[in-house]
């Protein structure tokens, strides 16, 4: 085996959910390693390096970690080639969202922000690098990269690519990266594939014991985070299925899930019944694996991947449906406060949100909706609500929408709360000062089975929850 590079400077494509959190944390943990996150947003760039430290993402302790490194070892900027240049080791955590034109549409991965970065690389680098796809890629897309980066290459300028996805979760991702379950490498199993993954083993073995990082092929690494994603996302469906059995049965779904999970084959984690799974990647990965099933002419296994999208779409309408049917079948002029818009709770990320197609649902039905969430920025609001109704005027749509400054604020007045992201705050709110400013009869809709269904019941208001009987 060639000895391996040590690893001095890190230089990372993407300055997201992604690429901010993981390259901040390496530079925590490896204070000997200079790491540059180029990112082609002016914007986003300027917000890692601004002085208040008001980063372009929320996460529980990073802005810790970006303060203890930023100007030490840790820089932002959106000079990517410079970045590229200097860099002996390069993550590529770009962008991947669906497609929405072209063959695939609706499914595959769109991989143009991809091949961009990688002919930017093969464009600019005077040396030898090592190129890590750290985004979530259809299997065998570094096979691509490295096609691309041969045929551009200079002469002594050699490039290995490694396969190292993330599976870091939003809210939890400072603590998920300070003690990952696994740090997945995926290399080609030549001399130089296996060099350049203790390379970057060397890097990660700065703070992860090394029983946890896992060296595996290339193409086996790229499938796992796929199959990974498909397999939390299913057990969601699965739970979510049982819950609308619950509903007609009179079974509790928080009952059936805790004896389930009791079961050392199942574990009791991923069991939450919800008004259903957002988030950038849960559903965009499966529609991959979907594609992928279909590319290969297995169109069972693609059906069967896709009926978790499909039961996750259900649980959201129906969800939506059961709001109206308890409110007496009509919600025109009625007003609803929905709490919480981010697609989880700790994260101002409202990618695939379930709030948006509840709130898309409600405005449908000609409802007026207050809005609040403790960490979503109003525009980012507004922005979703425009791209999920794209038939309505912005104007039209802020008629129908207020988007409130507390919790408070947007119960007053409303006929009913929908708890539609699970923070912790909503659990603590003071719900009878809530009753005593909401219209009567007051209704509560606890899309995640957060605050105690009884104790509500108790005020006086009319309780729903997911996997349990109404009000
Ligand atoms: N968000 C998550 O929780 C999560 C978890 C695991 C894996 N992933 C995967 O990681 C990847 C990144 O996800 P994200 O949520 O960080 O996305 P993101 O949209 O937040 O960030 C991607 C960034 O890449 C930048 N970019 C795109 N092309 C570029 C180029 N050529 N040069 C420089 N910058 C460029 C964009 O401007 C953007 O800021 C995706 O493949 C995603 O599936 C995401």
């Amino acid at each position: 085996m060639a000895s391996p590079v040590e690893v001095k400077k890190i230089c990372c494509i993407g300055a997201g959910y992604v690429g901010g959190p993981t390259c901040a944390v390496i530079a925590l943990k490896c204070p000997h390693i200079q790491v540059t996150i180029v990112d082609l947003n002016q914007s986003r760039i300027d917000a890692w390096n601004s002085e208040d430290f008001s980063l372009p993402i929320y996460e529980p302790g990073l802005d810790d970690v970006v303060k203890a490194c930023r100007g030490r070892n840790l820089f932002f900027s959106t000079d990517v080639n410079k970045g590229i240049q200097e860099a002996d080791l390069i993550f590529v955590s770009v962008n991947t969202p669906t497609k929405k034109n072209g063959v695939g549409a609706g499914y595959a991965a769109d991989l143009n922000y991809i091949e961009l970065a990688t002919r930017q690389i093969a464009a600019v680098a005077t040396s030898s690098k090592i190129v890590v796809e750290k985004s979530t890629v259809p299997c065998r897309t570094a096979e691509s990269m490295r096609t691309i980066l041969e045929a551009n290459s200079k002469p002594n300028c050699r490039f290995d690519i490694l396969s190292n996805p993330e599976f870091l979760a939003e809210g939890t991702a400072i603590d998920d990266l300070f003690n990952p379950d696994r740090v997945l490498i995926g290399s080609l199993q030549t001399p130089e594939g296996i060099s350049a993954c203790a390379s970057l083993t060397a890097v990660y073995a700065n703070w992860v014991a090394k029983e946890r990082i896992l060296n595996v092929g290339l193409w086996s690494s790229e499938l796992t985070k796929l199959a990974a994603n498909a397999m939390l996302a299913q057990r969601i469906s699965s739970i979510n299925a049982l819950s609308a059995i619950c509903e007609a049965t009179g079974a509790n779904i928080d009952e059936v899930a805790h004896a389930v999970g009791y079961d050392s084959r199942v574990g009791p984690k991923f069991l939450k019944a919800s008004v259903g799974f957002g988030g950038s990647c849960f559903q965009k990965d499966i529609l991959n694996l979907v594609y992928l099933s279909e590319s290969l002419h297995l169109p069972e296994v693609a059906a069967y991947w896709r009926q978790v999208v499909e039961m996750n779409e259900y649980q959201k309408n129906r969800f939506s449906k059961r709001v109206v049917d308890t409110l007496f079948n009509t919600i025109t002029g009625k007003r609803i406060a929905v709490l919480g818009f981010a697609f989880k709770a700790d994260t101002g990320d409202t990618r695939e949100s379930a709030a948006i197609t509840l709130i898309k649902n409600f405005l449908n039905e000609t409802a007026y909706v207050n809005v609040y969430d403790p960490k979503v920025p109003h525009e980012q609001i507004w922005q979703d609500l425009q791209e999920a109704i794209p038939n309505k005027p912005l104007e039209t749509i802020q008629k129908q929408v207020t988007l409130s400054a507390s919790a408070m604020d947007a119960c007053l007045n409303a006929e009913a709360v929908v708890i539609a992201t699970e923070w912790k705050e909503f659990k603590e709110i003071d719900w009878q000062t809530v009753y005593d400013s909401m219209k009567k009869p007051a209704f509560v809709f606890d899309g995640r089975l957060l605050v105690d269904a009884d104790a509500l019941r108790k005020i006086g208001f009319k309780v729903t929850s997911i996997g349990r009987g109404g009000v």
